[in-house]
């Protein structure tokens, strides 16, 4: 069979080589950003005179026939593509012959295929910010529509303090924010091209690659041919932008199961996103939500994969790096059907109001207010905070219903009546960023402008 080194490397590949080496499987999916790389850098050759116009042109039409016959499925793999450019560069040669042989010209597989991944890196950070803005979108017209529903907020899982639904909500949507925030970070970082590092150390001929990062539309261009063909800090990087996401996430799905659970009841998954037991009848299972929450696992797994691949790799191109697609596509791969999901649940999720407010509306959750009422009234804290946890102790311990022992303490008069109010423990809440009704509304405008800059930022 024919290899690339032939003309240095007698022998035949051996299957096990071949089986070990070859790529072509997973980076075939490059074969649009491997072509308009090819592309850039042809047009680039004829412009610096390397190749004849007419050379150039006949190449271009065979990598538009080559794309042409990726995406129909008609192109016809070889035993001998090693690579999507190894399989690309051959149907070149094949359709414009001698002048398909120039395509390659200054050109190593190293600074090309860092390119095609950077191009292909770039359109999936837009396309995950897309999906990440829909999620908070959808999270925000559930906040809009849970007006003052309330529910019990938790530390430790131990019911606190009551909240607003829509303050709840929003916490998830400005930890999306943040994920925003790093995916155009990590963008701008991998908006670099590396075209025209050749293999290590630049090339003899007056390749141009400026020329070749402005036709493909790249902010800056490499200033160093080692670093351009050994970095892989932008595949990191996205990985764990995608991981941290997936975090998130994985705690969005966490919370819909426990609420869809008979014991919190707080929420009905519609039927598209749950599934039945082949066995229990009654059974309506979350499992969107928990594979929400199980994803994760793989993301955070190539995240450390990728790192320990990268880690005492010596200058420059290594083949270990060809080992850096697969983690970088499934992280994307598979956060883009865990928020494709995740805003199909909060599209069409109903919330049960009335178990919310039975669950938040227990007297104990009004005990810090109680506390703070005396001391408004003067009294420090620290004593107001022992002072109220022994009539919790003595309610328990009595079994006496505690607002009854509240009333009863020379502390208190019957103002304090009011406090048990559903409600009111929310509308005490007059702090910005709390989750009283007037900071909430606050904050809804806020996450709504910070919505409109991500949203302005992405069509940039
Ligand atoms: N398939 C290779 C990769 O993904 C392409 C670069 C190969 N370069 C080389 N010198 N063998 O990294």
């Amino acid at each position: 069979m024919a290899t690339l080194w032939e003309g240095r490397l007698s022998g035949a590949t051996t299957d096990a080589l071949k089986a070990l080496n070859d790529s072509l499987q997973i980076d075939k999916r490059l074969y649009r950003e491997d072509i308009s790389g090819s592309a850039a850098h042809v047009k680039m050759l004829v412009s610096v005179g390397l190749i004849e116009k007419s050379d150039g042109e006949l190449i271009l039409d065979a990598l538009k026939t080559t794309e042409e016959e990726m995406t129909s499925g008609s192109f016809v793999f070889q035993p001998e593509d090693e690579d999507i450019h190894t399989a690309v560069e051959r149907r070149v040669i094949e359709i414009a012959g001698e002048a398909g042989a120039r395509m390659h010209t200054g050109r190593s597989r190293n600074d090309q295929v860092v390119t095609d991944l950077r191009l292909w890196t770039l359109k999936g950070l837009d396309e995950l910010a897309a999906l990440v803005v829909s999620l908070q979108k959808s999270l925000i017209e559930q906040a809009e529509k849970a007006g003052a529903a309330r529910l019990p907020g938790y530390t430790h899982l131990q019911q606190a303090q009551p909240v607003l639904l829509s303050h709840h909500l929003l916490a998830h949507a400005w930890a999306l924010s943040r994920d925003f925030d790093r995916i155009i970070e990590t963008r701008a970082r991998t908006d670099v091209s590396p075209l025209g590092a050749g293999a290590l150390a630049g090339s003899s001929l007056p390749i141009d690659p400026i020329m070749t990062s402005e036709t493909l539309g790249f902010s800056e261009t490499f200033k160093n041919s080692l670093d351009a063909v050994s970095d892989r800090d932008f595949v990191a990087e996205a990985v764990f932008v995608n991981a941290l996401l997936a975090v998130h996430l994985s705690r969005i799905g966490e919370e819909l199961v426990l609420w869809s659970s008979e014991e919190f009841g707080f929420v009905e998954i519609d039927d598209a996103y749950t599934t039945g037991s082949s066995m229990l009848p009654q059974k309506k299972n979350p499992d969107i939500a928990e594979l929400a929450r199980a994803k994760t696992g793989r993301i955070v797994g190539h995240l450390s994969g990728l790192l320990t691949v990268l880690k005492g790799l010596p200058l420059a191109y290594n083949k270990d790096l060809q080992e850096d697609k697969e983690p970088l596509f499934d992280s994307f791969d598979t956060n883009t059907l865990v928020l494709t999901a995740l805003t199909g649940i909060f599209d069409s999720v109903t919330f049960n109001r009335e178990k919310m407010a039975q669950a938040a509306d227990k007297p104990f959750s009004v005990a810090i207010d109680l506390a703070e009422h005396l001391v408004h009234k003067g009294m420090p804290f620290r004593e107001a905070h022992t002072l109220i946890g022994g009539l919790v102790k003595a309610s328990i311990e009595d079994q006496k219903d505690f607002k009854k022992v509240v009333l009863e303490n020379e502390n208190f008069g019957p103002e304090i009546e009011d406090f048990f109010k559903p409600e009111a423990a929310i509308d005490r809440r007059i702090t910005p960023g709390g989750t009283g009704l007037d900071a909430v509304e606050v904050q809804k405008e806020q996450m709504k402008k910070r919505l409109e800059i991500q949203i302005s930022m992405m069509s940039r």
